[in-house]
Formats: C-alpha cells, sequence, structure tokens
C-alpha cells in the first residue's frame, strides 16, 4: 500500500499493518519460535521463526520499500548478510572488491572464504579502466562500497553497473554508510544491496543486524533458502528495533549531514588538521560525483592530524562528546582510529589504513557543542 509513497511516509508505514488482533498502531514483537499448525500443512504462513516471523516479514518489507527492491531478507548482522551472499559464489569464481572496504568484508573474503577455493582482488572503484583491467574470465561478482569505510571514496553506481553487466557479472553494493534516504543502488541498476543495519537504519546504538535487498526472484529464493539453511537471521525483538528506528530515518540523515557539513568546514581551516575528507566538501576529488549520485553527504567525515599518529591519538582520547568507540551511524558522535580499532585486521594489506587517519561519526547532538568538543581536544595539539 505504501511502496510508492515518498521516502519519508514509507519509513514510517511501509510493510506494518495495524495489528487485526488488537488494533496496535504498532507492529508487535512476535516472541515466539514456533505457530500451530491449523492442520498437517495448514497454518496463517508462519510455521517456524527461523524460516519466517511476523516482526521480522515486517522489518523485510519496510527495508525492500525504502531500497526500492521487490525483497529483502533480515540478517543477525552485517556480516552475516555479507556472508550469505558470498555463498551466490563457487569453487573457482573470483569477486572483485573495493581496494578500501570494512576490514571485517575484507577478512571474511580473504581469511575465511578464499579457503573454499573462492578467489577476491582489489582495484579502486573510482577507475573504470582499472576496474575492466582487473576482471578476469571467472569473475563472478563486483562488491562495492559507496562512500568507502573509512576513506569515504566514491563509485560511480550507474557506471560500474554498466561495465559489470556487459561482462556478465553481479553488482553487491554495501549501502551501509548512505542509506537509501542518499543513495538507492537497485535504482541504478545494482543487484543486491546489503546493508549493516546496526548503523543509520537502526540508528540508536541498539542493536547488531544486517540486511540484503534485491529486485530479482530468482536471487531472492537462493538467499531465502540460505537464511533458512545458515539460520543467521535477527530475533523478533531486534527487528522491531530496527522498525522503530527506520521511523525517523529521513529526520536522522539531514541532521547527521547538516552536523557533519558545518564540522568538515570548520576543521578545514583548523591548524592541527592536515587533510578532511567528506564528500560534501568542493575538495573532496569526487564531490561533483557526491552531488550528482547523493542527496545528502552523510554523517561520515575523516580527518588526517598535521602531527601524525600521536595528534590522532590524543585527539580521539580527549574528545568528551565524541565517544571513543567503534561503530558508526547512530545519534551519538563517535569517534576512532581505524588503524588500531575497525580496521586493525587490514594491517599490512593493500587496504591498510595511516595510523594519522581519524574516523568521526558525527551524530545528531547540537552542532556547536560538537565543533566546540572538538577544539577543545584539538587545541591542546597547537
Ligand atoms: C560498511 C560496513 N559494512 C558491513 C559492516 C558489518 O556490519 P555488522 O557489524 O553489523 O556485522 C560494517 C560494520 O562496521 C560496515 O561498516
Amino acid at each position: 500500500m505504501y511502496s510508492s509513497a515518498r521516502f519519508e511516509t514509507r519509513t514510517v508505514h511501509a510493510g506494518q499493518t495495524v495489528d487485526p488482533a488488537t488494533g496496535a498502531i504498532v507492529t508487535p514483537i512476535y516472541q515466539t519460535a514456533t505457530y500451530v499448525h491449523d492442520a498437517i500443512g495448514v497454518h496463517k504462513g508462519f510455521d517456524y521463526s527461523r524460516t519466517a516471523n511476523p516482526t521480522r516479514s515486517a522489518l523485510e518489507r519496510c527495508l525492500a520499500a525504502l531500497e526500492g527492491g521487490a525483497h529483502c531478507l533480515a540478517f543477525a548482522s552485517g556480516m552475516a548478510a555479507t556472508d550469505t551472499v558470498v555463498r551466490l559464489l563457487r569453487p573457482g569464481d573470483h569477486t572483485l572488491i573495493g581496494d578500501d572496504v570494512y576490514g571485517g568484508t575484507y577478512r571474511l573474503f580473504k581469511s575465511e572464504w578464499e579457503r573454499y577455493g573462492l578467489t577476491f582482488s582489489v582495484v579502486n572503484m573510482a577507475d573504470l579502466t582499472a576496474i575492466e583491467a582487473a576482471l578476469e574470465p571467472t569473475t563472478r561478482l563486483i562488491w562495492l562500497e559507496t562512500p568507502t569505510n573509512p576513506l569515504l571514496g566514491l563509485a560511480d553506481i550507474a557506471a560500474v553497473v554498466q561495465l559489470a553487466h556487459r561482462h556478465g557479472i553481479l553488482v553487491c553494493v554495501d549501502n551501509t554508510f548512505a542509506t537509501p534516504y542518499a543513495q538507492r543502488p537497485l535504482e541504478l541498476g545494482a543487484d543486491i544491496v546489503i546493508h549493516s543495519t546496526t548503523k543509520y537504519l537502526s540508528g540508536h546504538n541498539d542493536v547488531v543486524g544486517g540486511a540484503i535487498i534485491v529486485r530479482d526472484a530468482s536471487l531472492h529464493e537462493r538467499f531465502a533458502f540460505l537464511q533458512n539453511s545458515v539460520g543467521a537471521v535477527p530475533g523478533p525483538f531486534d527487528c522491531w528495533l530496527t522498525l522503530r528506528g527506520l521511523k525517523t530515518l529521513a529526520l536522522r540523515m539531514q541532521a547527521h549531514s547538516t552536523n557533519a557539513l558545518a564540522i568538515a568546514r570548520h576543521l578545514e581551516g583548523h591548524p592541527a588538521i592536515a587533510r578532511v575528507r567528506y564528500p560534501g566538501l568542493p575538495s573532496h576529488p569526487q564531490h561533483e560525483l557526491a552531488r550528482r549520485q547523493m542527496a545528502v553527504f552523510g554523517g561520515m567525515l575523516d580527518v588526517e592530524l598535521r602531527g601524525g599518529e600521536t595528534a590522532a591519538r590524543h585527539l580521539c582520547e580527549h574528545t568528551r562528546l565524541f565517544a571513543l568507540a567503534e561503530s558508526l551511524g547512530a545519534v551519538e558522535s563517535l569517534i576512532e582510529l581505524p588503524a588500531a580499532m575497525t580496521h586493525a585486521s587490514v594491517a599490512g594489506t593493500a587496504l591498510a589504513i595511516s595510523p594519522s587517519l581519524v574516523r568521526l561519526s558525527v551524530g545528531i547532538e547540537h552542532m556547536a557543542d560538537l565543533i566546540a568538543d572538538l577544539d577543545q581536544a584539538l587545541a591542546q595539539l597547537l
């Protein structure tokens, strides 16, 4: 009913109906493992909660509507969703991944799936010529993050999809940083979208989850089989928390983006900062692509400190409002050192991150308080 409504309306209503038993406006938490059958083989659409659960189904319908997909499968984490996509492949298949992706994604691909005969290589996804040159006869999948974690590089989704489809290759976009409020890769031709719903989609640092969204019915059938067979499913309460968070996604993304742009502009002129990376700044090398591809520029930004690693560690440990913590995308502002925290697992690889780079996840607190917090921590470095 709401799948063709505007985005903000879909965040509040899509996939959710007034509970027919009670009139409850909010989808209930169906905290049940199993369902009573009317007769053998006769039930109301649910037989066991690993296979399907009404709270999870409401979340899946809502996420499919937000990404412009036809189907969604929810998972216990973003990594469980990622792992499920890789299970489409067969031994000998090759996947091309960006040269800057979440460290846990790279770790799963290289440390685990290579043991089962899959191969992976990295390439700069901003460079179409380099992508074409890196294709192998066995390439089946291109794995895109845009913006990337943590360097905030962009890929032109429509252009990469066009190139991939010419070669019969599937494109999966990890849309965690942008969210469907900022960009909808399926509408640009991508085959699969995955999310860590732990981040902006749930938005409150209170749940870990993941999702896969597709248009194609046969991909959906395969992923539904894997979701049920492997069983890395989220519990009903986690689905309910995510649904609740989604209702304010549009408002939150606006606030995150407004705050992040103000902070990026402020820090760009700061004497302790060597470089600010934020897609919304004209100094970002792909700012024009960001303007074309993204409705807002998001809440993530990076700074490189003039004082190198020592200064970066100092900044991380001396903010008061920005909490020193992994994860991102929630209402609370967070700060971290990727080289030692979220991306420690890629040290010594092609994806290694400079130890003088600090990643900020800008929350929805008042921007003046956030700027004052960063200023007081940076003042000690001057
Ligand atoms: C871009 C991106 N994708 C996937 C993941 C993995 O998600 P999860 O932590 O929910 O398993 C993360 C986690 O930080 C991430 O940043």
